[in-house]
């Protein structure tokens, strides 16, 4: 069988998963109809990776551009991750000729539209199924199944490490900080966590999903984007006894006036099935006009699972399947010039729970604020005097549904209330989709 030769840059988590993967089945993955050669391994850690044997066979190099210059190679992965190199080695290696393959969803969520332009130029591909949902074939559903559909809204939990952070705050009551060192260890979370756990991963997720789903070129940095480092674990209690879970959601929403593109945590109602997905799964919800809500979800971090995405677009390209869809598909080129609306417009229900001087009236004047605003109370949950501090008890409100920029004005003015200790205030969106 004909082999395609492929070249593998950075060889950490991933690249390490890739290489087990190809070699465990002998270079020929069962249903692929195709057979994959790894030629090159380019990384800085060459005296490690001499003593693997994953490497019989392979040229080890620290020099980026061996393989991008040798004609035999066909298809270079990237999975040095960032930007700056990164963006450098896919350049050269299209400008040289060869499909790409890489899982380096921030350097697409900055520059997707002029690599892809670069790689059209050039007659060649790039593919980026890993880039989102580790093993979740979201890109290829978007990019196939989904291609006749109008899409309403597309939303998930797009980030393993934060997803596992909050499932084990929940379920077994550990600390953030006890949860993030857990993920680490896990091979979850990034190289600096803090994308992961400030919603910057999700941010360069929805990104590349929204180009996907309605056409629309964004950078990450456009996005709405909240993280969990601030989450206090009473709120997941609190959320809990409501009849709700707290997950980090990455959200895109048509309206009629643009795109609403937003990463936040969010209370999500225990019936609904994102509410189940636990530990480092992920989980996408695709709304179109014609199926319907469709969920994928799989394991959405990790070497053997973004490893497997990445496979799946080396034998694609490798059949010459890919390459085809990419130089066509309007996803790929023609984005259009959609509005993203600004945080503040989208209207949703709110949690917030305020530290309340626990005497006569303070209630009222609370009740009084939210009037104004013409923001409605659903529900209220005010704890009793063991939960008494410095005189001050927790309550819990529910609201209505209500602009985010009304809710936030009568917060602020809440906040401000003598009665209140504004510094411990916290609100949190509640999704309904
Ligand atoms: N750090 C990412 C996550 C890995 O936790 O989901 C996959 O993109």
């Amino acid at each position: 069988m004909e082999k395609c030769n492929v070249a593998i840059c950075g060889c950490g988590t991933v690249g390490g998963g890739l290489l087990q993967l190809i070699r465990r089945n002998n270079g020929i993955p069962q249903n692929a109809g195709v057979g994959i050669n790894i030629t090159h391994v380019v990384d800085v850690r060459l005296d490690e990776l001499e003593k693997d044997p994953l490497m019989e066979g392979i040229i080890l190099t620290s020099d980026l551009n061996q393989p991008i210059n040798d004609p035999e190679v066909d298809i270079i992965v990237e999975l040095i991750g960032g930007i700056e190199t990164a963006g450098e080695v896919i350049e050269n290696a299209l400008e040289a000729g060869k499909d790409v393959v890489t899982a380096n969803k921030a350097l697409l969520a900055e520059r997707a539209d002029e690599l892809f332009q670069l790689a059209r130029q050039h007659n060649v591909s790039i593919g980026f199924e890993a880039s989102v949902g580790g093993g979740i074939p979201i890109i290829a559903a978007m990019r196939d199944s989904f291609v006749g559909e109008t899409i309403n809204s597309i939303f998930g939990i797009v980030n393993g490490t934060c997803n596992y952070i909050l499932t084990q705050m929940t379920q077994e009551g550990i600390s953030y900080e006890d949860g993030i060192a857990e993920a680490q260890e896990k091979g979850y979370a990034e190289a600096d966590p803090t994308l992961d756990v400030e919603g910057h991963d999700s941010a360069h997720k929805l990104a590349i999903l929204a180009r996907m789903a309605f056409g629309i070129n964004v950078k990450a940095k456009d996005i709405y984007c909240e993280g969990i480092s601030d989450l206090a674990p009473i709120d997941i209690i609190y959320a809990d006894s409501l009849g709700y879970r707290l997950k980090l959601l990455a959200i895109g929403a048509k309206k009629k006036d643009g795109i609403e593109l937003q990463v936040h945590p969010a209370l999500l109602d225990k019936s609904h099935p994102l509410s189940d997905v636990n530990g480092s799964v992920n989980a996408v919800c695709v709304h179109g006009e014609a199926v319907g809500e469709v969920t994928l979800t799989g394991l959405g971090a990790g070497a053997e699972p973004t490893a497997s995405a990445v496979l799946s677009d080396i034998c694609r390209i490798a059949r010459k399947t890919y390459q085809k869809d990419f130089l066509q598909l309007p996803m790929f080129s023609n984005v259009q010039d959609i509005r993203l609306l600004p945080q503040g417009t989208a209207t949703m229900k709110y949690y917030f729970r305020l530290s309340c001087l626990d005497t006569a009236g303070v209630l009222a004047r609370v009740a009084g604020v939210l009037g104004k605003h013409n923001i409605s109370i659903a529900s209220c949950i005010q704890k009793g005097e063991a939960h008494q501090q410095h005189g001050h008890v927790p309550v819990v409100f529910m609201t209505h549904k209500v602009k985010e920029k009304n809710m936030l004005k009568a917060l602020k003015e809440i906040n401000e209330l003598e009665c209140i200790r504004g510094g411990e205030s916290r609100m949190l969106r509640v999704t309904e989709i």
